[in-house]
C-alpha cells in the first residue's frame, strides 16, 4: 500500500517546507535483497572494560567479512559490548563510545548494545547497571530513528556467548529494517547449533505457515521459501485458490482448512506424517467492538482463531512427536496485545495470550530441544490497515521512531530469524516489529 504522506513530504519542492515546519520526513529504509552482504558498510565496535563478548563479536564480523571502521568517516553499524559494566558509575562507557560514534552513523544504520541479563549478574550493583541499558537503548532509538536507523539491546546469558551469530547477523542486516528499541534475550543453546549455509539456513526443512494465502502470511511463506524451506501453507477453504497460487509459486503445498474446525489439529498432523521443523501461527482476525457492544459469539470466534486453536495444534503436534529436533514454533502476537486498544478487548486479549503461551511453553520447548518465540507487529501496510479510516491510519504510521508503517516482509524476516536452525539460544522472546512505536513501549 502506498504511503502518500511520505511521498509528499519528500517531494523536491515540499521537503524543505516540511522540515522547516518540523514535520516528520520518513526516509526509505534499506531492505534486504538476495546476494547482498550482511552489513553494507563499516562497523565500529567498542567495549566496556572486562566485557565477555569481544571475541564472539570479532569472530562474527570476520565470518560476514564486515569492514571495520577506522577512527573517522561514516559507519553503518555501532556495536558495543556492555557486559563488563557492573556498576552505575561505569555506564559512562556508553557515553564515551556513542558520543563520537553516533554522528558517524549513516542512514538505515544500526546501533547494537550487548549486555548481561540483569538477574543473571548475581549482584545488586551489576543488576542495576545492566537494567539501565534499556533506558539508553530506547532513547537512542528515538534519536536516530528519523534517519531510518535502529537500535537494540541484546542480553546474552553467561555461557551463551557463542550463540549470538544468527541474532547479530539479523540485527546488523537490512532484514531488521523495522525492528527497533527491542530487548532480545539469548540463552544457552537448546541443542547443538548445526553447520549452516547462511544463504539457505532452512534448506531441507519443512515449515507450516497458517494464513498463508495473503498479507503477512504470504510474505512469511515467501521468505521461508527463499531461505530454503519447503512451505506447507494453510488457509481457510474459501481462500483455497489464492493459497494454491502462493504455494505452487514457492514449490510448496497447501492445506485448505479452517483451524477452528472440529478435528483440525488431527487433520493438520495427518498432512505432516514425516514431521515438521517450523510452525508459524500467523492466521488471525480482528473483530473489533467495544466490550459494551461485544456479543459472546464475536468474542469466542476471535479467541478460537487467534489463540485456542494454536494451543490445540501445538498440543497435537507435540503429543504425536511431529516437531522435529531443533524445531521451532513462531507465533504472531500484536502491539495491541502489549499496549491494549479501544475496541479491541477481544483481539488484545488473544494476542496477550499468545505472549503468555510463548512464556509458558519456552521451558518445555527447551526440554524438547526446540524453541518458541513471537513477533508482535505494529502498524504493517496490509489490506487490514488499508481499511482503517484515514486519521487513525496516519497516526498509526507516524507514531513510530521511524515515522512510517512497516511492510509484511519486515515481520517475515523476524520470523525467519527465529526459525533459523542457528537460533538455538533464542527462546521465549516476544519481539516487536513496530519501528519502535510509542504505544505500549
Ligand atoms: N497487519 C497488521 O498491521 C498487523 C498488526 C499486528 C498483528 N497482525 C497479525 O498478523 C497476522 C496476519 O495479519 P494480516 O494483516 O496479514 O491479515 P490478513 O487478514 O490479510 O491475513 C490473515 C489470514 O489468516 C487466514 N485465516 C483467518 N481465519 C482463519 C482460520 N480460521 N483458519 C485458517 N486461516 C484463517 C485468513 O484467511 C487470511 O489469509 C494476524 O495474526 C494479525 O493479527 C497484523
Amino acid at each position: 500500500m502506498s504511503d502518500t504522506y511520505t511521498q509528499i513530504v519528500n517531494a523536491p519542492l515540499v521537503s524543505s517546507l516540511a522540515s522547516s515546519l518540523g514535520l516528520p520526513r520518513p526516509v526509505e529504509l534499506d531492505r534486504f535483497s538476495a546476494g547482498e552482504p550482511v552489513v553494507n558498510g563499516p562497523v565500529l565496535t567498542g567495549a566496556a572494560p572486562d566485557g565477555s563478548l569481544r571475541l564472539s563479536i570479532s569472530r562474527i564480523l570476520d565470518s560476514i567479512a564486515a569492514e571495520r571502521a577506522g577512527t573517522e568517516g561514516p559507519v553503518k553499524a555501532l556495536v558495543f559490548d556492555a557486559t563488563g559494566i557492573s556498576d552505575s558509575g561505569q555506564l559512562v562507557e556508553l557515553q564515551k563510545f556513542f558520543y563520537p560514534g553516533v554522528s558517524r552513523l549513516g542512514p538505515s544504520g544500526r546501533a547494537i548494545v550487548l549486555g548481561t541479563p540483569p538477574a543473571s549478574t548475581g549482584a545488586v550493583r551489576a543488576h542495576t547497571a545492566q537494567r539501565a541499558l534499556e533506558g539508553f537503548v530506547r532513547s537512542l532509538g528515538k534519536e536516530i530513528g528519523a534517519r531510518g536507523s535502529t537500535t537494540q539491546l541484546v542480553y546474552v546469558e553467561p555461557g551463551a556467548e557463542t550463540e549470538i551469530d544468527s541474532t547479530l547477523r539479523f540485527l546488523l542486516s537490512p532484514r531488521s529494517a523495522y525492528v527497533s528499541g527491542q530487548v532480545i534475550r539469548v540463552g544457552k543453546a537448546v541443542t547443538a547449533t548445526p553447520e549452516l549455509d547462511w544463504d539457505r539456513p532452512l534448506g531441507g526443512l519443512t515449515a507450516l505457515v497458517t494464513g498463508a494465502s495473503r498479507g503477512i502470511g504470504e510474505s512469511i511463506a515467501a521468505t521461508l521459501a527463499r531461505d530454503g524451506a519447503t512451505v506447507v501453507g494453510l488457509d481457510i477453504p474459501a481462500a483455497g485458490s489464492d493459497l494454491d497460487a502462493v504455494t505452487s509459486r514457492l514449490g510448496g503445498r497447501s492445506i485448505a482448512l479452517d483451524i477452528t474446525a472440529e478435528g483440525a489439529p488431527a487433520a493438520i498432523a495427518s498432512q505432516l506424517p514425516e514431521g515438521v521443523d517450523v510452525i508459524v501461527h500467523n492466521a488471525g482476525v480482528t473483530l473489533d467492538r467495544t466490550i459494551a457492544k461485544m456479543p459472546e459469539e464475536r468474542w469466542t470466534r476471535l479467541m478460537e482463531i487467534n489463540l485456542s486453536s494454536e494451543e490445540r495444534i501445538n498440543d497435537e503436534i507435540l503429543a504425536r512427536g511431529l516437531l522435529r529436533p531443533n524445531g521451532r514454533i513462531v507465533c504472531v502476537s500484536s502491539m495491541s496485545g502489549i499496549a491494549g486498544n479501544s475496541g479491541q478487548t477481544n483481539y488484545a486479549t488473544s494476542k496477550a495470550g499468545v505472549i503468555g503461551m510463548v512464556e509458558a511453553m519456552a521451558p518445555e520447548m527447551a526440554k524438547r530441544k526446540g524453541t518458541i518465540n513471537a513477533v508482535a507487529p505494529g502498524f504493517i501496510e496490509t489490506r487490514m490497515t488499508a481499511a482503517m479510516p484515514f486519521g487513525p491510519r496516519e497516526v498509526g504510521r507516524r507514531l513510530s521512531s521511524l515515522s512510517q508503517g512497516g511492510k509484511p516482509v519486515d515481520v517475515a524476516e523476524a520470523i525467519a530469524w527465529f526459525a533459523s536452525p542457528a537460533s538455538t539460544g533464542v527462546n521465549g522472546n516476544t519481539i516487536r516489529v513496530c519501528g519502535q512505536n510509542l504505544l505500549g513501549a
